[in-house]
């Protein structure tokens, strides 16, 4: 799960998949395309409104997207087509670009100069995507 800054709308994805989806059968990760929050936690009005739907993401700690996670995942799921192109722009081999999707139809937009609605918006518009997906990823295996 991708965004820019990784503490805001992909550590919400990250725990929100892993609500759906078997821990021993799928790792699931979260990256941000940028370096500005690298080490910290998510931003505390993600960790607030993902503990009111009784997930806790607290103990994640941000990361920078990097070449390997190319070869690493499966899957790369971004939030918003910034995402999509920055990430697209790292790609070292075409071959992987099929691995590169919008979580949702509907972009999942930068909350973060945002006020908690804005996050709540966020959290219900990754939580329909993430439960779509986590059928359709069981449904193929
Ligand atoms: P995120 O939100 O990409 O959902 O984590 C942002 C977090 C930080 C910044 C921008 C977006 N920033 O500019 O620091």
């Amino acid at each position: 799960m991708v965004c820019l800054g990784n503490i805001c709308r992909s550590p919400i994805a990250e725990g929100v998949l892993k609500k759906y989806l078997p821990k021993d059968v799928f790792f699931i990760d979260s990256a941000g395309t940028s370096s500005y929050h690298v080490g910290c936690k998510p931003d505390h009005r993600s960790i607030e409104v993902a503990k009111r739907y009784g997930i806790f993401i607290e103990n994640q700690k941000c990361r920078q997207f990097n070449v390997n996670d190319f070869k690493n995942f499966d899957h790369i799921f971004v939030m918003d087509k910034k995402n999509l192109y920055q990430v697209l722009s790292l790609l070292d081999d075409s071959k992987y670009s099929k691995k590169v999707q919008l979580l949702s139809k509907e972009e999942v937009s930068d909350p973060f100069y945002g006020g908690i609605n804005e996050f709540v918006d966020c959290f219900k518009l990754i939580d329909k995507a993430c439960k779509k997906l986590a059928e359709k990823l069981l449904s193929n295996d």
